[in-house]
This record gives structure tokens, sequence and C-alpha cells, in this order.
């Protein structure tokens, strides 16, 4: 019974994504895998790759869009997206130690990582200064915002952007409705950071989108 749902499985993701997607998506769960054995970082790392998720290539080409010589994301996990932008300066940050030991080993080029919660502004703001970042052209918050309240997010990107200037957001926003999401924020949420330039439907439930941002908001 095990076996046919597996095969089901990937009969399913192998029409979603394509044989060469598969095959890529097959190699770094292998890789993450290992990396799990060894950093013990959260499972989800492992499946929810590069390959697997085609929404990662999409939020990649929106940060193309727009002039960047240095980009931030935070929740960058072991740097799927991150380790594809090409940037001068690139700063991974994560609440997560372990996985940040890890994505050394998943990302090319240079790319700085450093721990930090979001919902701690202080300490988010001393990451990005031990990490010599003085202004961000592109801030990347993907596939995790959904656990954050509208609020905290004005908040602490408030509180950051006092310190060290945001040119851009990117974000998923996941659509009203959809259940097992804590929050689904509206595009009225995201006009409190600034003016939406781009949305574009990453998958079934979420709309990547990016933000120009405003000097002073909360
Ligand atoms: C589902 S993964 C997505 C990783 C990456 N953004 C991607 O799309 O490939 C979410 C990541 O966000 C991190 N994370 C969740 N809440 C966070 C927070 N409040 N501050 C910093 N990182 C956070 C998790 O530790 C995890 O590595």
């Amino acid at each position: 019974m095990n076996q046919l749902n597996s095969a089901s499985r990937l009969t399913r993701k192998l029409a979603q994504i394509g044989p060469r997607r598969l095959l890529g998506a097959v190699y770094e769960a292998l890789r993450n895998r290992v990396l799990h054995l060894i950093y013990g970082f959260d499972p989800w790392h492992v499946t929810g790759n590069f390959h697997a998720r085609p929404y990662k290539a999409d939020v990649v080409r929106l940060i193309e869009s727009v002039p960047h010589d240095c980009v931030v994301e935070i929740g960058v996990g072991l740097g799927d997206i991150l380790g594809r932008v090409h940037a001068t300066k690139r700063v991974g940050i994560d609440r997560e130690a372990a996985v940040l030991k890890a994505a050394k080993y998943c990302v090319n080029g240079p790319v700085s990582f450093a721990v930090a919660d979001f919902e701690k502004p202080e300490e988010l703001i001393a990451a990005l200064k031990g990490s010599a970042v003085s202004s961000v052209d592109v801030l990347l918050l993907v596939n995790w915002i959904h656990m954050i309240e509208m609020d905290v997010i004005a908040h602490t990107l408030s509180a950051v952007s006092r310190e060290i200037s945001i040119k851009h957001i990117v974000m998923d926003t996941i659509r009203a409705g959809t259940p097992g999401y804590r929050f689904t924020h509206s595009q009225n949420d995201l006009r409190r950071l600034g003016d939406i330039k781009k949305v574009i439907a990453a998958d079934d439930v979420r709309d990547l989108v990016i933000v120009e941002v405003k000097s002073i908001f909360d």
C-alpha cells in the first residue's frame, strides 16, 4: 500500500515538474537528507528543494527584474533562492542555526550567513550590521512569512529601515480562504510597506509580490 502511494506521488510530481526537474529534485533530496542527518535541521528542507518547488525560480526572476547590488534573504533555509541570485553582496539570515551550517555546502560563490529571528528587530539589525549591510536593494521573505501577522511585519521592517535602508521587498502571499495557513496577507496589507510593482501567481495557493518600499512606514 505504501509503495503504491509513493508511486502515485512520484507520478503526480512528474506530471507537475517534468523529468529534468524531477531528476534535480531527487538529487537535491538525497544531498539534503545526508546534510539533515549530520546537522539535524527541519526535515522540510529535504524535499522542499529548488527543483521540487517551482516558485523558487520565479522568485529569482523577480529579483533579477530590479537593480540589486545587495540582496538579503530572511528565512533563507539552505539558500536555494539566494544561492541562484547574481549580486555583489548576498546575506542569508535564519533563526535556525542548524540549517545555516548546512547551507554553506549548498550555495556557490560568496554568501554570508547569520542567525536572527525576524520577530526580534534588534537581533535582525545586529545581524545585518554584523554582515556589513548598510543598505538592502532586495529583501526576501518567502515561504514562512505567512506565519507572521501584518502588524509584526510592518513593525520589524519599520525598525530595520530606520537604521538600514530597504529598497524592495519580495514576499509571497497566501490567497484568502486557503486552509492550513496562519495568515493570508492581502494587497492592501502590503501597501502599508510601499507600492506594489508586480504580482505573479506562483502556485495553487500563493502569489509572489515585489514591493517598492516607502521611506517611512508602520
Ligand atoms: C519553508 S523554509 C523556506 C526557505 C527559503 N525561504 C525557501 O523558500 O527556499 C522557511 C525558513 O524560514 C525560517 N524562519 C521561519 N520563521 C523565521 C523567523 N521568524 N525569523 C527567521 N527565520 C525564520 C525557518 O527556519 C526556515 O529555514
